[in-house]
């Protein structure tokens, strides 16, 4: 019960509650680390300081071994990242065929620059290398989900379905 006039019981986040669920999942195993940072940002979406705090805590390790690990990946955001993720190729392939006018194109359409999010937090647009689809050169994908032989228009298009 919470401690002031009403009779209420404490609000849980949900989030919370399944980070807890992980960490007693993890307890005392090695090598939890990683698996642990993975599953808070599957929770959260990245990795708040907050939660890395907590991470620390719960493992017993420095707070500065944890951030060690989550900068040296590659896979782990300590900022916030967009519902829709574009990542626009710039590998060769799709370099000779126009890869820089299709970021352009999505630079100017959602006003960010590469790597940042928009502040609706619904798309995060990052340069990739080669993403294996070489003869559908250009190509970007939204997600999971790949789109190929892009131009300007095509690819404002595209967006539109991500509205
Ligand atoms: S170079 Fe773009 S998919 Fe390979």
């Amino acid at each position: 019960m919470c401690q002031c006039c009403c009779s209420a019981e404490p609000v849980v986040d949900p989030k919370a509650q399944k980070l807890a669920g992980v960490f007693s999942k993890y307890r005392g195993e090695k090598g939890a680390l990683i698996p642990v940072l993975q599953a808070a940002q599957e929770i959260y979406g990245y990795l708040p300081k907050e939660v890395l705090e907590s991470i620390a805590r719960e493992l017993k390790m420095p707070l500065s071994k944890v951030y060690g690990v989550v900068t040296f990946y590659a896979q782990f955001h300590l900022k916030p990242r967009g519902r829709y993720v574009i990542r626009v190729c710039q590998g060769t392939a799709c370099h000779v065929r126009g890869a820089s006018q299709i970021m352009e194109a999505l630079q100017e359409k959602l006003a960010i620059k590469d790597g940042e999010t928009t502040t609706d937090l619904k798309f995060t647009l990052e340069s990739v290398a080669c993403l294996g689809a070489c003869g559908l050169a250009p190509v970007m994908m939204v997600n999971d989900e790949t789109h190929g032989r892009l131009t300007k228009d095509v690819v404002l298009k595209i967006l539109e379905q991500y509205e």
